[in-house]
Parts: C-alpha cells; sequence; structure tokens
C-alpha cells in the first residue's frame, strides 16, 4: 500500500488501487500466494497479509504447511474449543477471550484468525462439533458475535465460518446440504446473519459443501444476495481451504479470495474470462478491491509489540475453562470435595487431559495443566491416590487395570472418575459413528462404582457422550473439552473453588437414535436431506415428547436460586422486554444462567413448542436477588413466509417462558405482539381462504360467494368443501355459479 492508505478512507484507497492495477494484478490479488498469505503487488506497494487458524487459539505454522493439524506451529495459549466455550453462555467472557486471541495474533503478526466456527451442531456424530457452538442458532449467533467483537478490537480479523450449512465432515468437499428454506433461514443462517450484523466481522468463510445442488464458493444467492444484499456484510469472503470449485463463477458470486494458492491456475483462468467476455471486469474489480480493503485494515492494526503474557492468557484460559463445566448431576451433596477426604482419582485422562480435538484447529499449548496435579494441589497431604483403569488407546490388561482401579477406589472416601473420548474418536474430516464411550472405560467405572458407590464421574469429549450410568452415580460433571487449563479449572470446579455454573448448549439424548437427524444423517450419493426440517435438537426432542438424559441448557450450581414471576412488555422498536427477578438462596455466591424462550400457540406455521430467544449469565452474591433484564428482539420471533420470501412477525399472544433449562421454566408471561403485515398476491391461484382473509378481496368474494351458494348452514358447508381451491380452477368448475367474469374483477380489484 501507498502511503496514503493509511489516511485515507478505505473505499477511496481501493477505488484508486484497483484503477492503477493490471487485469493480471487483480487475478492474482484474489488467490493467496500460498497457504497462509495474500499476493502481494510490489509495483504499487501492496503487501501480503497473513491468515491462520485459529480460532480457540492461534496455529501459526512454524514448519511445513496443512490445514489438517500435522506440522508444527509456534507456542500459544489454548482456550476451551467452542464446545466449552459455549457452555458458559456468557458473551462478555466469549468477547474476553476474542480479544487475548487477537492480542496472539497481532503478536505474530497474523491478520485474521480463522474463526470462529458456528455451524449447527445438527448430529451429534459431526466429527467437528467440538469446533461448533450449539445446537440453537441463538446460541451461535451471540456467542460468535462476542468472539469476532473480541478479536476485532484488537484490529485483527475474524473469519466467520463455514458458511453455510456444513453441518458433517463426511464427502464435506463435495455434499449437498438439501434443506428446505425455513431451516435454512431460521436454523442454518440465523446464527450467521446475527454475527454478521451484529460484529461485521472481516471475513467470512464460505464452505466446502454444496447447499441444495449450488457450490457455496460459487452461489452468488448465498454470497451476494443474501450476506450482502440482505445482511449488510461489508467485509470479504475466503474460500474454504480448497473449496473452489469454478473459480471464474466464484469471482461473479462474490467469492473475493481463494485460499490456498492455486498456483496460478485461477488467476490464468479468471483473466482469460475477462478477456473472453465471459466474466465481467468489474465483478472482478470488485472482488479485488474486497481484498485491498481487508490489506488495508490489517495495515492499519495498533503495533502490539509482545512477548506474550503467557502466565495471564493461561490464568484467563483457566477462567474460561472453569465457566465451561457443566454439573449434570449432584445428588446429595457429593460435591464440592473436602480437602480432608480420602480421593481416589481414577482413568487416565486425569494424567494425559483430551484438552482439545484434531485437525486445522489444533494448537501447540503454552503450557498444559492436568488434573492430578491440580487435584493434589488442593486436597490435604497424603489424600489422594491415583490408578489409570484404563488406557486411552484401549491396549494394556484391561482387567487387572480395573482391578487396580476397584481396589484404588474402596480405599478412599470418595473415586473421581475421569471418561472421555479418545483423540482419535472424533475429528475434523470424518464423522463419529456412534456416541458410547469406549466400552473398557464403561466396564472400569463399572467396577469402580461397585467397590465405592461415592463416584463422580469427570468427562472429556468433544461430541456428546451417551451416559448409560447417569442413574448410577451420584455426581456427573461434563468437561467437554476445555484447553490448556483444563485440569486446574476442574479441580477448580471439584473443590468449589469456582461454583460451576455452565450450561448444555446442546441436548445429551438417551439414544443416538432419537436424534433428529437419524436417519438422514450423513445422506448417501452426494445429497444429505435435512428431513427434520426446523427440529433440530432440543425443538424435536420436546415437539415428540421424548426424554433426553440431560436437556439444553441444563446445568447445576452450589448454590440454589428462585425465580421471581416474570414480567414482560413491549420496547418502543417492537422488541420484547423480559424482566425476572432471580434470588441465589443458597450460602455461596454462584451464577445462573437465566433462559427465554418464546411459543406461539396456534400459530399459522410449524414451530417448536418452544424456542430459545435470549439468555443472560448473571452473578448472584448468597441471599442476593438481581433483577434481570433480558431482550427478545423482534426480528428473533419472525419465520421465514416462503410465500413472499422474506422474515415476517407474526401477530398474537406469545408465551414467554423463563427457565433455568430448555425443561426447567420457572415462570411463563404472555405478551402480545403486534404482527407484521402479510399481503399475499392475489391471483387466480391463490384459495378461497386465502382471498376471504384479503382484505381487499375479501369483502366483495363474500357477496359473490353469497350469490352463489346462499347463505346459512349449507353454505357454510359448501365454503368447508371448497375453501382450499384456487379460486381460478373454481370459476370453470361444472355447477359452481362463479363465472370467469368475476373472478377476473375480484383479482383486478384485489
Ligand atoms: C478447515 C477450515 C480451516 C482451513 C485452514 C479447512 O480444512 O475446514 O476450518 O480454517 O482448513 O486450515
Amino acid at each position: 500500500m501507498t502511503d496514503t492508505t493509511l489516511t485515507d478512507t478505505p473505499a477511496d484507497t481501493d477505488a484508486r488501487a484497483v484503477a492503477d492495477l493490471t487485469l493480471e494484478e487483480k487475478a492474482s490479488l484474489t488467490s493467496g500466494a500460498d497457504f497462509w498469505t495474500t499476493t502481494a503487488i510490489e509495483r504499487v506497494g501492496v503487501p501480503s497479509v497473513m491468515m491462520t487458524d485459529g480460532p480457540h487459539g492461534l496455529r501459526k505454522q512454524s514448519g511445513g504447511n496443512d490445514h489438517v493439524g500435522l506440522a508444527d506451529s509456534v507456542p500459544a495459549t489454548c482456550f476451551p474449543p467452542a464446545v466449552g466455550l459455549s457452555a458458559t453462555f456468557d458473551p462478555e467472557l466469549a468477547e474476553r477471550v476474542g480479544a487475548a486471541l487477537g492480542v496472539e495474533s497481532a503478536i505474530e503478526d497474523v491478520a485474521v484468525i480463522l474463526g470462529p466456527g458456528i455451524n449447527i451442531k445438527r448430529s451429534p456424530l459431526c466429527g467437528r462439533n467440538f469446533e461448533y457452538m450449539s445446537e440453537d442458532p441463538i446460541v451461535s449467533g451471540v456467542m460468535g458475535a462476542a468472539l469476532v467483537r473480541g478479536i476485532q478490537s484488537q484490529g485483527v480479523g475474524a473469519s466467520l465460518k463455514h458458511f453455510a450449512a456444513n453441518n458433517q465432515e463426511t464427502d464435506r468437499l463435495r455434499v449437498s446440504s438439501d434443506v428446505d428454506p425455513r431451516p435454512l433461514r431460521e436454523i442454518y443462517l440465523r446464527g450467521f446473519q446475527r454475527a454478521v450484523q451484529d460484529a461485521q466481522p472481516w471475513t467470512v468463510m464460505c464452505s466446502y459443501n454444496r447447499i441444495n445442488g449450488v457450490y457455496a464458493s460459487e452461489d452468488p444467492w448465498l454470497l451476494t444476495s443474501v450476506l450482502r444484499d440482505e445482511w449488510g456484510f461489508e467485509g470479504l469472503v475466503v474460500s474454504d481451504w480448497g473449496a473452489v470449485n469454478d473459480r471464474v463463477a466464484g469471482v461473479a458470486a462474490g467469492l473475493d479470495l481463494e485460499m490456498p494458492s492455486s498456483g496460478g491456475i485461477s488467476d490464468a483462468r479468471v483473466v482469460a474470462a475477462v478477456r473472453e467476455g465471459s466474466l465481467d471486469e468489474s465483478a472482478l474489480d470488485l472482488v479485488a478491491g474486497r481484498v485491498l480493503d481487508l490489506v488495508g485494515k490489517a495495515q492499519r492494526r495498533p503495533a502490539q509489540a509482545g512477548p506474550l503474557d503467557v502466565d495471564a492468557h493461561h490464568a484467563l484460559a483457566r477462567e474460561v475453562a472453569g465457566r465451561a463445566l457443566v454439573l449434570l448431576k449432584n445428588e446429595g451433596g457429593m460435591l464440592p470435595l473436602n480437602p480432608a477426604q480420602k480421593v481416589a482419582v481414577i482413568g487416565a485422562f486425569a494424567t494425559t487431559p483430551r484438552f482439545q480435538g484434531a485437525g486445522s484447529s489444533l494448537i501447540n499449548p503454552t503450557r498444559l495443566d492436568t488434573a492430578l496435579e491440580a487435584i493434589v494441589e488442593y486436597a490435604d497431604e497424603d489424600t489422594v491416590s491415583f490408578a489409570a483403569g484404563f488406557r486411552i488407546d484401549g491396549s494394556g490388561d484391561a482387567t487387572a487395570l480395573r482391578a487396580e482401579a476397584a481396589a484404588t477406589a474402596a480405599a478412599a472416601d470418595v473415586a473421581v472418575v475421569f471418561l472421555g473420548l479418545p483423540a482419535a474418536a472424533e475429528s475434523e474430516g470424518f464423522d463419529r459413528e456412534h456416541i458410547d464411550l469406549p466400552a473398557d472405560q464403561l466396564a472400569a467405572l463399572d467396577a469402580v462404582v461397585a467397590a465405592s458407590p461415592r463416584t463422580v464421574v469427570v468427562l472429556s469429549n468433544g461430541g456428546v457422550v451417551a451416559l448409560p450410568f447417569a442413574g448410577d452415580v451420584p455426581a456427573i460433571v461434563e468437561g467437554w473439552l476445555l484447553g490448556q487449563a483444563g485440569g486446574s479449572a476442574t479441580a477448580d470446579v471439584l473443590y468449589g473453588a469456582v461454583n460451576p455454573s455452565g450450561r448444555l448448549a446442546e441436548t445429551i439424548p438417551v439414544r443416538l437414535e432419537d436424534n433428529p437427524s437419524y436417519g438422514n444423517f450423513p445422506g448417501e450419493n452426494g445429497h444429505v436431506r435435512y428431513g427434520e426440517g426446523l427440529f433440530v435438537g432440543y425443538r424435536w426432542y420436546d415437539e415428540r415428547g421424548l426424554d433426553v438424559t440431560y436437556p439444553f441448557g441444563h446445568g447445576l450450581s452450589y448454590t440454589s436460586f428462585e425465580y421471581g414471576r416474570p414480567t414482560a412488555s413491549l420496547a418502543a422498536n417492537g422488541d420484547v422486554l423480559v424482566r425476572v427477578a432471580v434470588t441465589n438462596t443458597g450460602s455461596r455466591a454462584g451464577r445462573e444462567v437465566v433462559q427465554v424462550y418464546t411459543a406461539l400457540e396456534g400459530s399459522s406455521v410449524q414451530r417448536a413448542p418452544r424456542e430459545l430467544k435470549a439468555f443472560e449469565s448473571v452473578a448472584i452474591e448468597a441471599g442476593q436477588t438481581r433483577e434481570v433484564e433480558l431482550t427478545v428482539r423482534r426480528e428473533d420471533l419472525a419465520y421465514w413466509d416462503i410465500r413472499v420470501d422474506r422474515w415476517i412477525v407474526e401477530g398474537g399472544a406469545y408465551d414467554v417462558h423463563v427457565g433455568a433449562s430448555s425443561r426447567d421454566i420457572r415462570g411463563v408471561v404472555v405478551v402480545e405482539v403486534p404482527g407484521d403485515e402479510l399481503v399475499l398476491p392475489a391471483t387466480a391461484d391463490s384459495s378461497i381462504f386465502e382471498l376471504l382473509a384479503d382484505t381487499t378481496a375479501g369483502p366483495r368474494l363474500r357477496e359473490i360467494l353469497g350469490q352463489a351458494f346462499g347463505v346459512g348452514d349449507a353454505a357454510d358447508g359448501m365454503l368447508q368443501l371448497v375453501g382450499s381451491f384456487p379460486i381460478g380452477r373454481l370459476a370453470t368448475f361444472p355447477n359452481v355459479a362463479i363465472t370467469r367474469e368475476q373472478v377476473q374483477e375480484l383479482l383486478g380489484g384485489a
């Protein structure tokens, strides 16, 4: 960039800079120079900038280049991956993590960190669920936006990924996600829309897959009509690494930057297409201009000297991990532990933590805490014993390992058993085939429970696992994947230094077979049909009235909270303001995650019985009451109307459920919401019923029908019979006294 770049507005700079470039230079700008950097144009002083993975830490490669986590990368703080971060239900905390990621990126001169990933967890089998936030679009969007804001507060760009409907790893480079418009808008795009509109990420990464048959990387509807024209996205669209199928079509669709480098092949195709007239040069100018804009933003980043404050970031990783742990069960106040208790720590994960997932997000942590060491720190001297119980890779003499674990547990007051998924069980690149923990681990747990019923289970897993032992042990802590400080954070929670406040951002089902995508995952022959439609996650379990092991939003605390009666009112802008007083009725300070769900009885469209619309994590001192105010945005009440292709808020009396989980509703209040005007075009294809509801055509049609059928019960009965007929067809139907002229008059006047 020339010096003027730093002071001009990006738009001015871009216009001049693009005009300064040759056709070949413009084309070269729109694809990477190598694996991680954009192409420099030295002649006019355009530097190259670097993008690297994340997103729960920085993965700046120091040796070879790859996108599957094989080669080394510089040490960086490994924060809890998205599966852990989202369980905090706390966007402020996510923003702080984002800021720390921004600082680490800036120190390493990285312009864009490739995350967050906010794809919906459609199936618990998706191999990459640990990198995603939730089965719910509001949680995904709110938490995603917060991370983006944090990262970008440091003058570093984020990359919201993978846009869109990339909900599985099987055949991910080709598969077509076949999704109907309502679920696509209301479930799969809603989180992206929220994050784009609230946080304006510098970049959005398009996904590998096709959506309803069209590759995301060359879909003008997705990348331009929806993303830019509807949502107002102002940044750059980058391809996922290797997602480009047809680069020329991509340029026309609004895919600004192809990554990584195509070795000049794509650039040559783009140049040829412009020369032969099949690609408009103005389309190339637009995408090249956006690359210049991104480079300009990166250039304006405030200096970040470093070195990295490893201790401070490790402490933040520990704080976040402590907030991410979800206390699923705590019968008889088993937890927190008392330092004087004799504790048998069982399970190889206590010494070899599983703290992140495999693939492109693999971070090289600056340090790594183990739970066993941290437990020893908390406990009184000589109170902690350890037995591996099993080997993570399933090797060894399982019977002997089990026997040792049982004996260790029998000699202690309490057993804490660390179970989890081996790293090989879940990864980017493939999906899981089941949701079971390894059989040898379950057998080890059985042996321990037989020896010591006072057993606490601590889980480490990126994707949901079935908990067949949920009724057999008094306490369960879901630890997800917690990053480099997960071991010490787990001890913080076990000993009560941190009062748990994590919540389930995804349902733990009883059986995989209960999951809504079951039978439609991962599809076949290049297509996966999203047959469950809107009913993803808890929406499905609630609609079907199915039992779950633990519901969406669930999580316990060492204290207790009581809810007052909620109130709801309409704000001037149409949002619904919900207020509720929450009292900490226990004896220690804690955090409650207050959740607001809405429902509309008798809705004209299909809806889940309850949909999350707002949440708030609040800290409350023992004995104190806090007035919690939550905002349900009017636009979040809208459904996507396929007849008019836009969002519609249906008017009516909405039930506002306020509670501690999707199945622990503490109060309901009704709020009357005015609807959006919905004018359906009156055509010959409109049904009688539709036209009767039309304010213009309705009264005249009533007259015509009165003449044709008379009035009274017989006429009403007739209307029931013919009401669903398109009016045009009724006019040609034998023995119906409605003329074509009357229909024409009606539609002309409608
Ligand atoms: C992943 C992206 C990642 C990129 C670069 C791809 O395989 O899907 O999430 O950012 O590689 O490593």
